[in-house]
């Protein structure tokens, strides 16, 4: 069964079931069924909340309450460009407070927030995997490392360049 569009990818409450399934409908998987829709929409659709809700036969404002206190978790949609700052324990000496003020500068955002122009969105992931590249980030998956300011800026330009590019 589908329902509301969003985002460009309409929200399958079969999907979410199976999910919510294979964690065997324990109250205590919601994070792990929480991150794997996530996954899935690049957020947390409020109408999945209710189908959680219900089959783990706890209250939605529970969830919603999960959802709030991690910043990992979002329930807005993602912007056009997801840069993720990693926070690991590298990256954190590296600069990556620096640089998450950085970005925020260039994309007129905050972390855990979309820019107006829905163009980008900030987060935060934690190691990636590549310390001796830190500072990283990802940019739409894509891994950047040994990032300062100034070159993040730089990949943040070639971003909004490749926007205006597209309008005609
Ligand atoms: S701490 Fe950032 S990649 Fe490991």
């Amino acid at each position: 069964m589908l329902t509301e569009s969003m985002n460009d990818k309409k929200i399958s409450l079969t999907l979410i079931d199976a999910i919510v399934f294979k964690h065997n409908v324990q109250p205590g998987a919601v994070i792990p069924v929480l991150q794997e829709i996530q996954e899935e929409y690049g957020y947390i659709p409020p109408v999945t909340i209710q189908r959680i809700a219900h089959h783990l036969g706890i209250f939605a404002s529970d969830i919603y309450g999960i959802v709030t206190f991690y910043s990992q978790f979002r329930l807005q949609p993602p912007g056009k460009n997801l840069i993720k700052v990693c926070h690991g324990t590298a990256c954190h000496l590296g600069g990556a407070e620096r640089l998450t003020e950085a970005i925020s500068q260039h994309i007129g955002t905050t972390e855990g927030k979309t820019s107006k122009d829905g163009q980008f969105t900030l987060g935060r992931v934690a190691c990636l995997g590549c310390c001796s590249l830190a500072p990283c980030v990802t940019v739409n998956g894509e891994i950047h490392g040994r990032l300062n300011p100034e070159s993040i800026g730089k990949v943040v330009n070639k971003l909004k360049e490749e926007k205006t590019a597209n309008v005609e």
